[in-house]
Parts: structure tokens; sequence; C-alpha cells
């Protein structure tokens, strides 16, 4: 069998010491965001991911310059595609399912602050984006939000409800435009060598 193409081992050994002696996930988020999210080697760049404790499968690219909250609250399965400069926040959890594809500069939000309250209290909703889904650029997923299995979200689409499964949104704030078509063939598996 072939090693899968976000998988170095050896890396991955190395480095997982290191992050296991990191207990500050701010300053682990800081090492991420700083150097990690700028290798330009796919399997090196997935391996530190996973060795910092961010749950990651190896047939999943996170390609370059992503940026990501509470690394070891985020949860994606195998085959997604994770565009370069999208947002993953797991501050109140993750969890991203098989065959995704997140667009380049998507925004999963996993907080907020209470509106009118005279504290602005932090608010936390776990984001989901289930199986098959797609998420065009540029979307925006708020807290507490689930995108159902192969749902489709517009680019630029501001997503404040839970999206059906297998239907297509869109518009400031997402509306359903159509259904989309269940009859999903591909699987998912992109490594360009340099993003
Ligand atoms: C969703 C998308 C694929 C268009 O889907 P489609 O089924 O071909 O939609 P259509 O162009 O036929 O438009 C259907 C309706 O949805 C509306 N619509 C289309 N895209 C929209 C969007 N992004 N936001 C809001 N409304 C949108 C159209 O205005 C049209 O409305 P109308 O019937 O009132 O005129 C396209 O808008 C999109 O988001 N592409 C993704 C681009 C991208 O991010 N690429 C990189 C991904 S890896």
């Amino acid at each position: 069998m072939t090693k899968p193409r976000g998988a170095n081992p050896i890396v991955e050994a190395l480095a997982r010491p290191i992050f296991d002696r990191i207990q500050d996930p701010l300053f682990l988020d800081y090492l991420l965001n700083t150097i990690v999210n700028k290798v330009p080697f796919p399997a090196i760049r997935m391996s530190l991911y996973r060795a910092a404790g961010l749950d990651v499968h190896p047939t999943t690219n996170i390609m370059m310059r992503c940026f990501v909250l509470e690394a070891r609250q985020i949860h994606i399965g195998p085959n997604c595609i994770i565009g370069p400069f999208t947002t993953l926040d797991g501050r109140a959890t993750l969890r991203i399912g098989r065959n995704v594809n997140v667009a380049g500069e998507v925004l999963t939000i996993g907080g907020h602050h209470a509106v009118d309250s005279p504290t602005a209290e932090g608010i936390l909703g776990p984001v989901v984006i289930e199986d098959n889904a797609w998420v065009a650029m540029r979307a925006t997923i708020l807290p507490g939000i689930t995108v159902g299995e192969g749902a489709y979200v517009a680019a630029a689409a501001l997503v404040n409800r839970d999206v059906p499964p297998y239907t297509l949104v869109g518009g400031v704030p997402a509306r359903k435009i159509r259904d989309r078509s269940r009859d999903i063939e591909y699987t998912l598996e992109h490594f360009p060598p340099w993003i």
C-alpha cells in the first residue's frame, strides 16, 4: 500500500514529543500559524499538524496559510481539501467529515460575545461540516452551525442557520437556492507541491 500523501511518519514521530510538552493552546496555535502553515511540503506540514494534536487524516490536505484556533479541538476526516487562508476555529470544537471541500478564505467561527450583555460574555458553538459537503470561497460559517451531508455553500455566503443535507445555499444571510444532486462519485485528494 502506498503511503498517504499527507504523511511523513519520521517527521511526525520526531515532532510529537516536542509538541506534547506545550500546555498553552495559544502558544501552540502561535507556532502553527506562524511556522507550520508556511511549510511548503504538504506531507511535512500535515505531519506537523498531526504531531501538534490536530486530528486530521493523512489523505487530507490543509493548504498553506490557513489559520487555526485551538488545534487540539479540530477533527478532519479523510479526503478533504482545506483551501489556503481558511480559518479553522476549534474553540468549541470543529468537526469536518469525509470528502469535504472547504475552499480558500473560508471562515469557520466557533464563538462570539453576547451582544447585549454588560459583561460581553463569550458564547461558544461547535461547527460541524458533514461528509461530502462543499463550502465555496469566502463563505462564513457562524458558531453552532451544522452544514449537512452533501450540502453546498455558495461563495461569500453567511451561514447563520443549519444547512439541510444536499441543499445549495447562498447569500447574506444564506438561503436555500435549490437542492443539490445526491449523485456524488468524486473522491477528493489534492496535494499540489507548493501550496
Ligand atoms: C453556487 C455556484 C456554484 C452557482 O451554482 P448554480 O447552480 O450554477 O447557480 P446559478 O448560477 O444557476 O444561480 C442560481 C441562483 O442562485 C443565485 N446565486 C448563485 N450563486 C450565488 C452566490 N454565490 N450567492 C448568492 N446567490 C447566488 C443566482 O443569482 C441565481 O438566483 P436567481 O435564480 O434568483 O437569478 C457559484 O455561485 C459558486 O458559489 N461557485 C463557487 C466558486 C468557488 O468558490 N470556487 C472555488 C471552489 S474550490
